[in-house]
């Protein structure tokens, strides 16, 4: 199950998503927030990582202004592998190489086309499971 969050900054683009993500009947959990007044993206990244930590959900997608702060939140929780990704490129190899279990984009920084293409791969890429990943992805909380 995909868990949504998103800031004030990442509504727009989040309202987007989601109208793909019915198109294809890729079922998620929004988490908020639910308009565009002034929000705080730490609570809304909380919402998301929580879920995940709880196995309600086992990947995330993030959205504020630029994706920094609210990946920047996501990444100061256990178990959390947030990527904030502007290309297709990145949203391939941060599922292949670091296994990341959530996925930011800027609202402010990523075009709906763009964005939607880098959900796509990101969403369908798999973990490569090759040990050399693995044994990084193991050093991050050694
Ligand atoms: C909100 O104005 C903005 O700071 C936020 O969406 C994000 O870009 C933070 O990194």
């Amino acid at each position: 199950m995909l868990a949504l969050g998103c800031d004030h900054g990442g509504y727009e683009l989040m309202q987007e998503i989601i109208k793909y993500l019915d198109k294809k009947n890729i079922p998620y959990k929004n988490f908020g927030t639910h308009g565009t007044d002034s929000v705080d993206y730490p609570i809304y990244a909380k919402k998301v990582t929580t879920s995940i930590q709880d196995g309600c959900c086992d990947l995330g997608l993030l959205i504020c202004g630029t994706g920094i702060g609210i990946s920047v939140a996501a990444n100061k929780e256990n178990g959390i592998i947030c990527a904030l990704c502007t290309n297709t490129f990145m949203a391939k190899a941060t599922k292949e190489h670091n296994n990341a279990n959530i996925l930011a984009l800027g609202g402010r920084v990523t075009s709906t086309a763009d964005a939607i293409n880098i959900f796509e791969t990101f969403y369908n890429t798999p973990f490569s499971n090759e040990k050399r990943h693995i044994n990084r992805i193991n050093l991050f909380n050694s």
